[in-house]
């Protein structure tokens, strides 16, 4: 989604700027631009598409500056087009950057159309330009200005600014969109996201909602929303360029999906002891509030909902409370009843997605004994925001399609299944053994990984075809829901999961030799009356690829039985993910889609 990045600095900053820019286009975006302070005029480049569109615009150009601002667009008011394009301005002297949703921008619009000023795009961005404008005009300064335009902003947003008539100092802003300051040596920065800026510091100040700031080459002042001036926290990360560059990988996800034994180590690492889960691993106080919780709530988006709808499982097996879990999106929007000692829990690779941040919000006016995040930023909103926190720890997550960031979910959330039951004094020789498995996990992915070949020899009967179904069976069906999103969401076939027994309620209608039917079939209670479903789908000519146990044989016909490597059941939703990111992967590769970047999709969704 939308990044911001501006800078202050002695030095030229016009390079270092599109650097941030391709810095950030994992997050996904569909159009790039750059304003550049030089002295009497404002150079003003914006291109659709790739970033490196602008680079060359900007090489043609050769702009020179010490203050500017860039931006990549992910449209919402508006096509993707250079007209829509950000920075916007206004009168060729206000020049900003925008991050978020202004709500009330009809409203606005009409007001300063009224005042005169002339629209170019059809964002709802283009409008705080002229309130800075209008505002600035009346005699403030671009402080003043940005908190009068503040107060007539509703919606969420970071803003950064530049003015013609200051040629050293940038203005940003933050309500409910992340935006950063990085200290550096005779140079400032501002971003929406640490990455951007990570190989030009590693101090930086996260704005809280409300800051205004302004930046120079040589100061910041942070204001907060009373305008008292503020000082906020200096964090210290180092994020290492190991972490963000590809390697010998063709992609991101590819990286990402061969990383995860040991993302996983790093979840687990110094988390468990002996035969149980260390105490508080969630905060100071966590384990004490545990044992009151007589209920769980889990809110999440996406592929982090899917590791909540598993956990819900174990939460109830393991630590037998009942658990409720709802679309980020959806949850308060049904007036949720909350039952006394309820837990609520917020999932989330990013901390800063705007749809589980305003959940989380939402139910800070409910009554929940407390809020919880598991979550892979800890910089991020929702882990400041948040009264417990566990980080997965699994380094940056550069491809849009989640796969790290979800293994790493899913063996954080076992540990708070197993940290929930230690705390009510439930099933010590059950806990006794899922850490022995958990032990085993990183060593039993890596042997899961090892199906990368016949991934490749099954992808090519399934990139020819234009849908694919997948099956599970109880928290299998969760996994099977995961493992349709990635191959819909990076080789863009359409791909529907089923609970297999609900197969003859309806989607059996769709089976023929035209339909790939994926199917879950771990040795458990219910293997059985799943290859009886399964049984359904091969008499009707649909072709099978069944990831099963070593145990489970059956006669597939034209299609594909791949044996699992044996792990403790607890642990079977972990490893039987893995061959479904790598079958996406090695499908989205066949039919030449853009896998880190998917079309029309955002790393990090800002916008409700
Ligand atoms: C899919 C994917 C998304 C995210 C969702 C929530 O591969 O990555 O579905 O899971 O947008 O994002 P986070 O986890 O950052 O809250």
């Amino acid at each position: 989604m939308c990044g911001i990045i501006a800078a202050a600095s002695t030095r030229n900053v016009g390079k270092l700027l599109v650097q941030g820019l391709h810095k950030m286009e994992y997050r996904g975006y569909d159009s790039a631009g750059i304003a550049l302070h030089q002295e009497n005029s404002i150079a003003h480049l914006r291109s659709v598409g790739k970033v490196q569109l602008l680079e060359e615009k900007m090489i043609e150009e050769k702009p020179k500056s010490k203050l500017g601002i860039a931006h990549t667009r992910w449209a919402t008011h508006g096509e993707p087009s250079e007209a829509n394009a950000h920075p916007h301005k206004s009168k060729e002297s206000v020049y900003i950057v925008h991050n978020g949703i202004i709500e009330n921008y009809v409203e606005l619009k009409e007001s300063l159309i009224a005042k005169g000023y002339d629209f170019t795009s059809q964002t709802d961005s283009e409008l705080i330009a002229h309130l800075l404008d209008f505002f600035i005009n009346k005699g403030n300064s671009m402080i003043e200005a940005m908190y009068l335009a503040k107060e007539k902003l509703d919606g969420a947003y970071a803003i950064a600014a530049i003015d013609l008539k200051d040629n050293s100092n940038l203005v940003v802003a933050r309500n409910k969109s992340p935006l950063l300051i990085g200290l550096g040596t005779d140079e400032m920065f501002a971003a929406s996201d640490p990455l951007a800026i990570a190989q030009l510091t590693n101090d930086f100040i996260f704005l809280e909602d409300g800051d205004v700031a302004s930046i120079s080459a040589e100061e910041y002042k942070i204001y907060d929303s009373s305008k008292a001036e503020v000082t906020r926290d200096v964090t210290h990360i180092d994020i290492s360029s190991q972490a963000t560059s590809k390697g010998d990988f063709r992609h991101f996800m590819e990286k990402e999906i061969y990383e995860q034994p040991e993302a996983v180590s790093s979840t687990i690492d110094g988390r468990i002891g002996g035969e149980d889960v260390l105490d508080n691993i969630f905060g100071l106080g966590s384990s004490d509030l545990f044992s009151k919780v007589e209920r769980i709530q889990i809110v999440a988006c996406g592929t982090s909902l899917h590791a909540g709808r598993v956990a819900a499982n174990w939460f109830s097996s393991i630590a037998e409370l009942p658990c409720q879990i709802d679309y980020a999106s959806e949850y308060r929007y049904r007036n949720p009843h909350v039952d006394k000692n309820s837990l609520l829990i917020t999932i989330s690779q990013s901390g800063e997605t705007a749809d589980t941040l305003a959940a989380l919000n939402y139910a800070r006016e409910k009554d929940y004994l407390a809020s919880l995040t598991i979550c892979n930023v800890p910089t991020s909103s929702l882990a400041r925001e948040s009264d417990f926190s566990l980080f997965t720890n699994a380094g940056p997550e550069i491809g849009v399609a989640s796969t790290k960031a979800f293994t790493t979910q899913l063996a954080g959330l076992m540990l708070l299944a197993l940290s929930l039951a230690k705390s009510r004094n439930l099933n010590p020789l059950l806990r006794g053994r899922i850490i022995k498995a958990l032990r085993l996990l990183p060593e039993t992915i890596a042997e899961a990984l090892l199906c990368k070949e016949k991934m490749i020899e099954i992808a090519p009967s399934i990139a020819n075809k234009d849908n694919a179904l997948f099956l599970g069976r109880g928290i299998f069906y969760p996994i099977a829901k995961e493992g349709a999103l990635k191959l819909k969401e990076i080789s863009y076939i359409h791909a529907e999961a089923y609970p297999a027994g609900e197969l003859k309620h309806g989607p059996l209608a769709l089976i023929d030799e035209n339909m790939p039917v994926i199917a879950l079939a771990p040795e458990s209670e219910i293997a059985e009356k799943l290859i009886s479903n399964l049984e359904e789908v091969k008499a009707r000519g649909g072709t099978l690829y069944v990831f099963a146990d070593p145990s489970v044989n059956m006669d597939v016909k034209a299609g594909h039985l791949i044996h699992m490597p044996k792990c403790d059941f607890f642990m079977t939703p972990i490893v039987y993910n893995i061959p479904l990111q790598i079958l996406s992967y090695e499908v989205a590769l066949l039919r030449g889609t853009d896998i880190d970047q998917p079309r029309n999709l955002a790393k990090s969704v800002t916008v409700e």
